[in-house]
Order: C-alpha cells, then sequence, then structure tokens
C-alpha cells in the first residue's frame, strides 16, 4: 500500500474512532476514554491532515475551528418552514388547550412529550447522506440565514451522523443555547479585554452564532440540543418521542429532562418540577413545551397559522423586565457596608412585584452606567435578590445625571452621621462610626463581648439583640450601665443568670490593651494586628493619636490598615464611646514599652515551646512583644531564635532540622536581661 493510501485509512480510522468519542461524551454522557486521549487522538488526526491537506473534507472533526470571514451570509429558504409555538401563561389556558385536543380527537387522554423551552435560538441542520451540509437560522420562519461555518464550531452538533439507517436527506432542528457557566466565563473575558459584555446567555448565543467570522464563533461555548426534525426524506418512528430517540442514535444530544407525560396532569406536574429545577439547571429555560406525542395525531391536528395546534409553550414567570429606576436609595448594612438599593417603578417579575433591586457598589453603578430616569432591566432569578441589570439606553431621551454615593451622601453614613469612606483598594463604601451607628449596633455589641475580645460570660448574640431591641443598650459603653432590675425583667432571665451576667461584666472590666483593641471592632484589625498594634504603642492614648506614617512603622500594618485604624480613631462618635467605656472603670496592665531605638529584638522572629520554670509562656511573650519582637506560632526558615523550655515539643526538632538558634531558659534570661 502506498503512503498516501495508508495514511487514508489512518484518517478515516481516526475520524471514526474521534466520532464515536464525542458521541460516548457529548450524547451519552458516558466517556470511555480520558481528555487527554481524546487530544492525542485529535493531534494525531491533525498532523496527517497537515501532511496530506489534499484529504481533509468538511466533515473531519478537526474541521470545527471556523473559516475564513464572510461579506454577508447567504439567505435560505426553509423547504419546510420554522413554525413557533403558541403560548399558554397559566394553568387554565394549558387546560384549554388540552380540552381543544381531546375534543378533535375524541380522546380520553392524551400522551404527550414535555420539553424544557430552551431559551436560545432555533437553528436547522441539514445532512446530506449522513454529512453536515448545511446550517440555517430560522429567520422569519421561512427564510433564514446560512450559518453551516459557524454550526461547524460547535462541538456538540455531529458533522457526520453515526450509526446506519438515517434518511438520505435529514433537517434536524433544535436550539443553540450557551451554558450560564460559558456565559460568565465570556463575560468575564470580554471585560478583561475591554470588549462589550453580553445581557444575558441568549444574546450571547445569538451573537456568537451571528457572526461573520466564524473564527470568532469557534471561541465561544455554543451548544446544541436536538427537538425535532424539519425535511426528511423517509418516515422516521410513528411518535414525536421515537423521533427524538433516532436523533439520539444518530450523534444529536437529548436534553435529559425530556420525558413522556400523560394527560393534563402530567404536563402540570412536569411544569412544578422544572420549575423546582430551573435555577439549578446551567442553562435559561424560559418555560415547558408539550407536544402531541402520536404523529397520527399532530397531523390530525394540523397547524393555525404560523403555529401547530399540537404544540403550546406553557411559560414560566418572566426573570427579566423592564421598569422605570426611580430614585437610588442608600442602606447602611449590619456590618457598615453602605449600599445603593435601587427604587423601582413596581414590577411583575420572577414571579412577585419588585420594588427594590440592589446596584451592588459604585463599581457597578459605574460599569453598567444607570442613573434616576432610566428605564432599566430588573431581573430575579429564583430566589436570588432582585438586581439591575442595566439601562435600556434607547429609552434615555432626556439629560440624566451619574449617580455618586459618597457625593449624595455628602461623604456622611445616613444612619449615624459618621463618616463614610471607601478605602484604598476596596470597592464597598464604609461607615467609620462603627462603635455609635445604629446600624452597625448589634455586630459591634456582639464582637465586643465574644470570647477572644472582652469575653463576657453568658453574653452570647440572642441577648444582645434582646438588650438592644428592648431600647436598653445603644452603644457597648452602655453595657456596663445594665442593672439586675433591667435584666431580671427580661425573657427568660432568672435573678441568678441576671446576676451571673452582671458579675461576668464585671470582670471584663479588668483585660488587657490588646483584648480592648481587637473589641473595638476596627475594620482590618483583627487579634494579631491588635497586638501587634498593643506592644507597639503600649498604652490606648498613643495609638489614638498615631497618624498613618507611624502606624505604617508597626510589623505588618500597611497602608490600608492604618488607613482603618485613624479613620476610626478620628470619628468623634467611636472616641466619645471609648471615653464611656473607660470611666466605666474598664482598665488593664500598663505595658513598658522600650523606646524604639532601644527595642532589642525589632524585626526579630520568636518561638517559644517547652514550659518555662521562672515565667508563664504569656509573659515571656509580652516581654518579648514589648523589645519589638515577633513572636509566631510555628517554626520556619524566617525563624531567629526557639525559646526550648521544659518538655518542648516537635517546635524544637524542626528548629533543629532547620538550623534555628535555640536557646534554654537561662539563655534567654541572659538575653531578656
Ligand atoms: S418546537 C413546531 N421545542 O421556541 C414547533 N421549540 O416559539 C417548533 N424552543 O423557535 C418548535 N425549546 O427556538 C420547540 N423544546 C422545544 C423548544 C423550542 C425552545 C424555541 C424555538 C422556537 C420557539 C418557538
Amino acid at each position: 500500500m502506498s503512503s498516501r493510501a495508508s495514511a487514508e485509512q489512518t484518517i478515516h480510522r481516526l475520524r471514526d474512532e474521534i466520532n464515536h468519542h464525542n458521541y460516548l461524551y457529548y450524547v451519552m454522557d458516558a466517556p470511555e476514554i480520558p481528555d487527554s486521549e481524546y487530544d492525542r487522538l485529535l493531534r494525531e488526526l491533525q498532523s496527517l491532515e497537515t501532511q496530506h491537506p489534499e484529504l481533509i473534507s468538511a466533515d473531519s472533526p478537526t474541521q470545527r475551528v471556523g473559516a475564513v470571514p464572510l461579506d454577508a451570509f447567504q439567505q435560505v429558504k426553509h423547504e419546510v418552514p420554522m413554525l413557533s409555538l403558541n403560548n399558554a401563561m397559566d394553568a387554565q389556558e394549558v387546560e384549554d388547550f388540552d380540552r381543544r385536543i381531546r375534543d378533535k380527537l375524541a380522546a380520553d387522554k392524551i400522551v404527550y412529550t414535555a420539553e424544557p423551552k430552551l431559551d436560545g435560538l432555533a437553528i436547522s441542520l441539514l445532512y446530506e447522506n449522513g454529512i453536515l451540509v448545511r446550517g440555517a437560522t430560522r429567520g422569519d420562519g421561512s427564510t433564514g440565514e446560512d450559518v453551516s461555518q459557524n454550526v461547524r464550531t460547535i462541538e456538540t452538533i455531529p458533522l457526520k451522523l453515526v450509526g446506519k439507517n438515517y434518511p438520505s436527506r435529514l433537517e434536524v432542528r433544535g436550539e443553540v443555547i450557551m451554558s450560564k457557566s460559558g456565559f460568565n466565563r465570556l463575560n468575564d473575558q470580554q471585560r478583561k479585554n475591554d470588549d462589550k459584555t453580553f445581557a444575558n446567555p441568549r444574546n450571547a448565543a445569538a451573537g456568537s452564532l451571528r457572526q461573520l467570522d466564524s473564527r470568532i464563533t469557534a471561541g465561544r461555548p455554543l451548544e446544541f440540543y436536538c427537538y425535532g426534525v424539519g425535511k426528511v426524506s423517509d418516515s422516521l418512528a410513528d411518535t414525536h418521542h421515537g423521533i427524538l430517540q433516532k436523533l439520539r442514535q444518530w450523534g444529536f444530544r437529548l436534553n435529559p429532562e425530556v420525558r413522556q407525560v400523560k394527560g393534563l396532569q402530567g404536563c402540570l406536574d412536569y411544569y412544578q418540577q422544572m420549575m423546582q429545577k430551573r435555577d439549578g439547571l446551567d442553562y435559561d429555560i424560559d418555560g415547558v413545551v408539550y407536544k402531541v406525542d402520536s404523529l397520527a395525531e399532530q397531523d390530525i391536528m394540523g397547524f393555525v397559522s404560523r403555529a401547530p395546534r399540537w404544540a403550546v409553550a406553557h411559560k414560566f414567570p418572566a426573570q427579566e423586565e423592564m421598569t422605570t429606576l426611580e430614585g437610588i436609595e442608600v442602606q447602611v448594612g449590619r456590618t457598615g457596608k453602605i449600599t445603593p438599593v435601587a427604587k423601582l417603578k413596581p414590577v411583575f417579575v420572577g414571579g412577585v412585584t419588585v420594588t427594590n433591586a440592589t446596584l451592588h457598589n459604585q463599581d457597578e453603578i459605574d460599569r453598567k452606567d444607570v442613573r434616576i430616569g432610566d428605564t432599566v432591566i430588573v431581573r430575579r432569578a429564583g430566589d436570588v435578590i432582585p438586581e439591575v441589570v442595566g439601562p435600556v439606553l434607547s429609552k434615555r431621551t432626556t439629560k440624566l445625571n451619574k449617580f455618586n454615593i459618597l457625593k449624595t451622601i455628602n461623604n456622611k453614613c445616613p444612619v449615624c452621621g459618621s463618616h463614610a469612606v471607601r478605602l484604598e483598594g476596596e470597592s464597598d463604601i464604609r461607615c467609620t462610626g462603627g462603635l455609635f451607628c445604629e446600624a452597625q449596633r448589634k455586630e459591634a455589641i456582639k464582637h465586643f463581648a465574644s470570647r477572644r475580645a472582652m469575653d463576657v460570660d453568658g453574653l452570647g448574640d440572642k441577648l444582645v439583640e434582646q438588650l438592644v431591641d428592648e431600647g436598653l443598650i445603644h452603644d457597648v459603653a452602655d453595657l456596663y450601665s445594665l442593672n439586675k432590675q433591667q435584666l431580671a425583667a427580661l425573657d427568660r432571665m432568672a435573678d441568678k443568670s441576671a446576676q451571673n451576667l452582671l458579675d461576668a461584666l464585671n470582670n471584663s472590666k479588668s483585660t488587657s490593651l490588646e483584648r480592648f483593641i481587637f473589641a473595638l471592632g476596627i475594620r482590618n484589625v483583627g487579634e494579631t494586628t491588635a497586638r501587634t498594634l498593643a506592644y507597639h504603642f503600649g498604652d490606648l492614648d498613643t495609638l489614638m493619636k498615631a497618624k498613618q506614617e507611624d502606624l505604617i512603622e508597626v510589623a505588618d500594618v500597611g497602608p490600608v490598615v492604618a488607613e482603618s485604624i485613624t479613620r476610626f480613631f478620628t470619628e468623634s462618635h467611636n472616641r466619645d464611646v471609648i471615653k464611656k467605656l473607660r470611666k466605666a472603670g474598664i482598665h488593664w496592665p500598663v505595658i513598658e514599652v522600650a523606646a524604639a531605638e532601644t527595642q532589642k529584638f525589632s524585626g526579630k522572629t520568636f518561638v517559644i515551646t517547652g514550659t518555662l520554670s521562672g515565667m508563664s509562656r504569656d509573659e515571656a511573650k509580652q516581654r518579648l512583644l514589648a523589645q519589638g519582637a515577633k513572636v509566631a506560632g510555628s517554626v520556619s526558615k524566617k525563624t531567629d531564635y526557639v525559646v526550648v523550655g521544659a518538655d518542648p515539643g516537635s517546635k524544637a526538632d524542626k528548629a533543629e532540622a532547620l538550623g534555628v538558634a535555640m536557646l534554654d531558659e537561662a539563655q534567654f534570661l541572659k538575653l531578656l536581661s
């Protein structure tokens, strides 16, 4: 055999093999080989075809990459018109549909095929002798556009039919869609490239399929599901369901939710099931379709104008509607986040009347360019909070002003009047009056009382909410002026527990500076930063007066944390609450901080392991911190010293292995003194 003949043989074998695996993967959902093996087969075919370009044919699985751009699409006349479906907007209209059919057929119960109504665009695919020869859009139903180059790039559309016994001429119809995940990926990519984004998966699918340059289509995550046939040279089956099974055998992907159902009740049950499933599917559906299953019965029913009498689309409530953006309200969340909320002219969407929708933050308002007075698209999918998708720019006929949150609220929290700021690098605007703001009250008090902060035993989240709701406390300092009578009057609060709580509050007054700083709930200041700050500054007043440049000196405090801290302490509302707390008797031991120049260990990292005989681990830690050291929990290459007490753990072994300097207690004391 010549080398050309043997190449030809291999090429055919590879194509069959690849088509077979495509079928297992896309249609049967049961791949037999890993993706890597599939890629290997495809590459082998590609390389053979490169060596023998004369053997390349249009149905080769390598031909999905797109071709030279067209100037315009050719028109395609559909031999059998592509019809549309009548809609049923509620169960009553489905009942009417079912009754008309039963009356006409003089039948008791009708068997239907029930299918999801996919939200993409209809396409016709023509196969001659098993080879895809043309793909066309629906157009106006009688004439569409030839998008053959583009449909070839869609992996779930077979270029060559699988198996045998297919009619010599077969026109398959179905929906081209884009999955929700594919749509999100595409939009992310478009944003990254500063290209325009798509409003929804349907638009993205339509835009992608109608590209004159099919190489662009090839890069878009399009998919195909078949749902029927057009012109066919032989009859295929007696039922619609039977046709779908045939199409599946020949390599088309059938939607996994397709069912045969019986009678009106079968249809309505299916509708409910799909309604439940809707949000969990990775593609949009806007309803379900019921089709009389028997082809003979379909024939009897016939058509009226441009839609069959034997099928109906039972629509879901729309998830997107248009309405007017009447205003933007600025709300403060329980953690101080300030969010813009769209005030809408009431609109029925996703099954409920919507008057509010989130606009997320300033960046989103800018990106979407929504302005008060705009006609906007509102989306409510499932139980998700309604959102404003964007303005309908063609409806913006008068000049509207851009919306700026900080300008609107005059840089002040709309709830408490504290400064509102947007920190460098963050997208949210926040109220800085964390200790004072009514919107943040409950969260601030819960955090303050929590175990790692002031550790007020017995003051849990529920009780905090109760105290605030009853108006007994307004800020964290009010905790310390509660009395037994007030507490005992609360629901489910016995005398004894009231006394216990008062004792716990009293005990919490004696604390440490690091706990107190952490308890204030300053944004970006966690336990570790609070401790570092405490040992760096030694007392609260110095910390409160510290400037941005002083704070940046502190280990691990960057400009954002520094700004958070200065913003917090410049807010006079917070300072007032701190004053109240100190008046209530909160105190902590003085920390002796060595002056920066005399700090022995600044920049050095210590780890303590085992038990020291002369002092507690905490004490050792505090003395190190006061000398500017960092005290870490685990040993690494960055550790400078490991202090090893009695019965050390694995940290000593690790230090030894890494060659980190180790100090016994005597050496440690000497170093400290
Ligand atoms: S059958 C003669 N089945 O809905 C019936 N259409 O309003 C022709 N569609 O243009 C259509 N899912 O784009 C049918 N399972 C489904 C469908 C479906 C979505 C679309 C299709 C068609 C439109 C009709």
